[in-house]
């Protein structure tokens, strides 16, 4: 099968990464845990984490000057702001609004989109179609999350797992064969409580209780999402594949939501694809959300391990619960 004409490209990426690093080690001395089983269960040896009065936004404003520089675009020609975030800086207005006007992006329109990990995938989609539809001609996606903000530190079961950063890439329609071929977002609202903030929001408002019992922090089931993540990033992973019109063959490079070190494995192993082929950075930053693919993507073209005309592989997964895959062609 031939692969379609893809709609849209990334003309650029940027990241942010917070100087701060927390190592394995120094998690030791907050909770019962060891360098050694987070670095076997997970593969994380440190996470960044962001200063107490840096917020998503700024986070993903400084990825997006970086990948806007590149492209060589004015803050005042973008179009649509789409941002992923399960860390909003506040619960209204969007992250994206106040990413708009730190940016100075007057003439945009801003959004966030609420898909936890699969968040990147999911608003890469949704700029493809403001672009493919006509009412957009540049698109800004930005995937940002400062996850200390949210994490319970008294909880080794999730703060080990975590850190802070941001992505971002310009998106512009595709004038060759270069472009995103396709993409598949799901989700299963079934699965909620598999991971998620039971409180804070308008059900189970913010009170002295909620502060109390900390339920307004992120609770994991975090086996059951285990399993879940290496179903679902499968069934993703073959069906951008299937809708590309590729093979896992053709994938120069595959990009896994970095959760875990097994969970990373897992669609390579599905896929066959060799693990040389697999972009790994878990080990410096632990699992950032929505950022880790953007992130991926941006430490990947900067190392060299993507080539012109390579066919990437982006797939996640996330609290929803939610999964996602794309297939590009750089
Ligand atoms: N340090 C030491 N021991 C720990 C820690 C820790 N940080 N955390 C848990 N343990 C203990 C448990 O209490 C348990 O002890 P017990 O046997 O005495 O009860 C033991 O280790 C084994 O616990 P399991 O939960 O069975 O360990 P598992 O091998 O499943 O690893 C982990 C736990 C790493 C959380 C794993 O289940 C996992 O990665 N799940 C997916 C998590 C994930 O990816 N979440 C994010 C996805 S979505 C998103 O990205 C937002």
């Amino acid at each position: 099968m031939k692969s379609p004409k893809p709609l849209v490209e990334i003309v650029a990426t940027g990241r942010y990464l917070p100087d701060r690093v927390l190592t394995n080690f120094e998690l030791q001395k907050l909770v019962d845990t060891s360098d050694a089983w987070i670095r076997e269960r997970t593969g994380i040896r440190e996470r960044r984490i962001a200063p107490p009065d840096m917020g998503a936004a700024e986070m993903g404003a400084r990825a997006a000057r970086i990948a806007m520089d590149r492209a060589w675009v004015h803050p005042g020609e973008i179009d649509v702001i789409v941002v992923a975030t399960a860390t909003p800086d506040r619960l209204l207005p969007s992250t994206a609004c106040d990413l708009q006007a730190l940016l100075g992006a007057g003439n945009a329109a801003a959004y966030d989109v609420s898909a936890a990990c699969s968040g990147f995938i999911y608003a890469l989609q949704a700029a493809e179609g403001h672009i493919a539809a006509g009412r957009a001609e540049i698109a800004l996606v930005v995937a940002t999350e400062k996850m200390s903000g949210i994490v319970d530190w008294t909880d080794r079961q999730t703060c080990v797992l975590f850190g802070d950063g941001a992505g971002a890439v310009v998106v512009r329609k595709a004038t060759e064969s270069s472009g995103l071929l396709s993409s598949y977002i799901r989700s299963d609202g079934n699965l909620a409580e598999l991971l998620w903030r039971p409180a804070g929001g308008v059900r189970v408002p913010m009170d002295a209780a909620v502060l109390d019992d900390r339920s307004h922090l992120v609770r994991m089931a975090g086996r059951e999402v285990f399993k879940s993540a290496v179903r679902s990033m499968a069934e993703a992973a073959d069906q951008a594949l299937m809708k590309a019109g590729l093979t896992s063959e053709d994938i120069a490079l595959l990009i896994p939501h970095q959760a875990n070190m097994r969970i990373i494995e897992a669609p390579a192993k599905h896929t066959s694809i060799p693990l040389d082929k697999v972009f790994v950075n878990i080990d410096r930053y632990g699992n950032t959300s929505s950022a880790t693919i953007p992130i991926a993507l941006d430490e990947a073209l900067e190392q060299g391990r993507i080539r012109r005309g390579d066919r990437l592989h982006a797939v996640a997964f996330g609290a929803g619960y939610t999964w996602a895959s794309a297939v590009l062609r750089w």
